[in-house]
């Protein structure tokens, strides 16, 4: 395994390997590894020939009073994951490498940028985007995975491929959970023992939530959801939605694929967590 901290050599080792003919795959992070990225990286490992891990806290992705600073940085751990995991390389660069003091181009994906999490942190998505757009070129990647508890970041990746013509394929993954439920997110690491306790409702909830939506209508079961999470201690919901699989637009009763979708603080941590639903045709 390769550790890489500079774009134009990792571009040039890549593109070295498309000409041999080799399908890339690539593993965007930003560090502190966790179980969701072992399975990201495990589906590399399947498909490709050769598998990059990018490790590079994004500082464009994150608002003026979010966690930038305090982001975990794990790096050493990190590399003993990859290695662990048979990763090929290992991508880490400088901030001034990925955005120096004159970088002016940014990408933004219309609409599916502003509802969710984009409500609540504006230019976030533009950031995230920039950041894939470039790593996407500097890995020269064949297919990049997505964990599924960004479900917004996916489908909003997903559509700049297809709307910029890349031919880079995203695919997407399962959320991995704890025992418990909670949906494992490298910033859990900032939850108090009492905090994670609580933060362990919120899968519950999503749960709970599916089951209903088999029989009751959406409205009862946004209702009944908004009253569960207000009762989680220590909490402050951003959002709890019901937003069409396709195009994040407010779902509504003759939408089949629906995605359930929650932000919400536990203490001083933002937890997001979701569960698509898909209702059955009913039987003649
Ligand atoms: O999901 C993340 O860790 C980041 O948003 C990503 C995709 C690596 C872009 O910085």
């Amino acid at each position: 395994m390769r550790i890489i901290k500079n774009a134009l050599q990792m571009q040039k080792i890549a593109l070295g390997h498309v000409k041999n003919g080799d399908e890339i795959g690539l593993v965007p992070t930003m560090g502190a590894l966790h179980e969701g990225h072992i399975s990201l990286i495990a589906k590399s490992e399947r498909n490709d020939d050769i598998t990059i891990v990018s490790i590079f806290v994004n500082p464009t992705q994150f608002g003026s009073n979010e966690d930038y600073l305090k982001y975990p940085k794990t790096a050493k751990k990190d590399v003993e994951i990859c290695k662990r995991n048979h990763v090929d390389y290992v991508f880490m660069p400088t901030v001034n490498d990925m955005f120096p003091a004159d970088h002016k181009t940014f990408i933004e994906v219309e609409i599916l940028q502003d509802v969710l999490c984009g409500k609540f942190r504006p230019n976030h998505f533009r950031g995230v985007v920039t950041a894939v757009v470039k790593l996407f070129n500097i890995s020269c990647a064949d297919r990049s995975y997505f964990g599924m508890k960004d479900f917004q970041q996916f489908k909003i990746i997903e559509k700049m491929t297809k709307d910029l013509n890349f031919k880079t394929k995203i695919i997407p993954c399962p959320i991995v959970r704890e025992k418990s439920g909670l949906a494992i997110s490298s910033r859990n690491s900032y939850l108090s023992v009492e905090e994670r306790k609580a933060s362990e409702n919120i899968s519950k909830i999503l749960k709970e939530a599916s089951e209903d939506f088999k029989i009751k209508d959406l409205n009862f079961i946004k209702e009944s959801v908004l009253d569960k999470f207000k009762k989680i201690p220590e909490s402050k919901l951003d959002y709890a939605e019901i937003v069409d699989f396709n195009d994040l637009s407010l779902a509504d009763g003759n939408t089949r694929k629906v995605v359930f979708a929650v932000a919400i603080w536990i203490g001083r941590t933002r937890l997001i967590d979701n569960t698509v639903m898909i209702k059955q045709a009913k039987c003649r």
